[in-house]
């Protein structure tokens, strides 16, 4: 087996992000990141939990437990799993499920880690069956079995492994396999931000961005972004460069909402492939019920984009619902649509 020694250096795959992020983007987004827990906002059950499991294990002077995060994109896993590790004062190494390959990909980051380290692993779900088992002994008896060579002369060598923290994120736990998601001690589904909550995400990033918004602006923004913190970032980031573009020193709400209508984002914060997804479910299907597949295949769009990105909000909002024979569009929907078009045709 080759054990490559690059583990710091390893980046995470070309995984299918379902919020593809420009270069700018990720840098700002690592300066947004809170630093603290204290601006690291709501989701406070998860906190709570979490907090909790870091006192105990800093008292027992053990690792943390193994911990699970799922929920959609830009809701702030990857954010907490690094306050986490900062913390517990411990190395954090990120690595994305898809990038693993091989066996001895994740054989030789484990025997990496040092006593409490945190090993990050985004799109856990979409690790390979084979890389997965792998990592049942590893979190259960901090050990691993790897067999060498083929054929008669294969053995087995078994690694022990320096006590760690597994901290993997997915957008769908239902794709998790049983024995591995019954090894995370701690299992969190994120949700989406209230309103309050998006506000103080809001208030404190726009200061980042050099704008001076008023109450009743970021009141305006915190419904439109789609409950989801990384959104409020780029809304924010979209303000700023309207701001600059358009020579605006205090952004009006009319001038607010003539900006999101450049962007595209509606009164529900809605996005355009949000809409096209009722749309289609109303003009071609309609209302529903139908398949995810058909729906995917009409769109052209992925599966699981709809499946982790689009469909949780629009359930979350009511606007559809899930049946067992597929998806059902909801009046509210129907009346949301007609407004908009109204709207259009004035
Ligand atoms: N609770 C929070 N408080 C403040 N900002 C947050 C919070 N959660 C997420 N963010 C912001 O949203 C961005 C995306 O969060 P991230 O942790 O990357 O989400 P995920 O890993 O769930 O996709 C972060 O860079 C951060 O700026
Ligand atoms: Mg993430």
């Amino acid at each position: 087996m080759d054990i490559d020694l690059t583990l710091k250096t390893l980046k995470p795959a070309n995984s299918l992000s379902p919020l593809p992020l420009s270069d700018s983007e990720k840098s700002q987004e690592l300066n947004l990141r809170p630093k603290d827990l204290e601006n690291y906002i709501g989701q406070d059950y998860i906190k709570d939990n979490v907090s909790l499991m870091i006192h105990s294990a800093k008292s027992r002077k053990a690792p943390l437990d193994h911990l699970l995060f799922s929920g959609p994109p830009g809701l702030g896993k990857t954010s907490l799993a690094l306050l986490i590790s900062k913390m517990m004062g411990v190395n954090h190494y990120v690595i994305s499920g898809p990038a693993i390959e091989k066996k001895g990909d994740l054989a030789s980051i484990l025997t990496q880690l040092q006593h409490g380290d945190v090993l990050f692993i985004d799109e856990i779900h979409r690790l390979s069956i084979s890389i997965e088992e792998i990592l049942y002994s590893a979190m259960e008896d901090f050990r691993i079995d790897i067999i060498i060579g083929q054929g008669p002369s294969a053995r087995t060598m078994k690694i022990d492994l320096q006590p760690f923290t597994l901290i993997g994120a997915t957008t769908k736990s239902g794709m998790l396999s049983a024995p591995l998601r019954d090894r995370f001690i701690g299992s969190f589904h994120f949700e989406y931000y209230s309103h309050k909550d998006l506000h103080k995400i809001l208030l404190m990033n726009s200061q980042l961005f050099d704008l001076v918004l008023s109450q009743s602006t970021i009141e305006l923004m915190a419904t439109r972004c789609r409950g989801t913190p990384r959104i409020a970032n780029r809304i924010l980031r979209r303000i700023r460069d309207y701001c600059i573009v358009k020579k605006i020193q205090d952004l009006s709400h009319d001038e607010l909402l003539l900006a999101f209508k450049l962007m595209d984002i509606d009164t529900l914060g809605l996005d355009s492939l949000d809409r096209k997804l009722l749309i289609v479910m109303r003009d071609y299907y309609k209302g529903g019920p139908v398949g995810i597949e058909s729906l995917a295949a009409t769109l052209s769009e992925e599966r699981e984009t709809l499946e982790s990105v689009v469909e949780p909000f629009l359930l979350k909002e009511g606007l559809m619902i899930r049946t067992s024979r597929g998806r059902v569009l909801t009046q509210k929907s129907i009346d949301h649509l007609e407004i908009l078009e109204k709207e259009k045709s004035k």
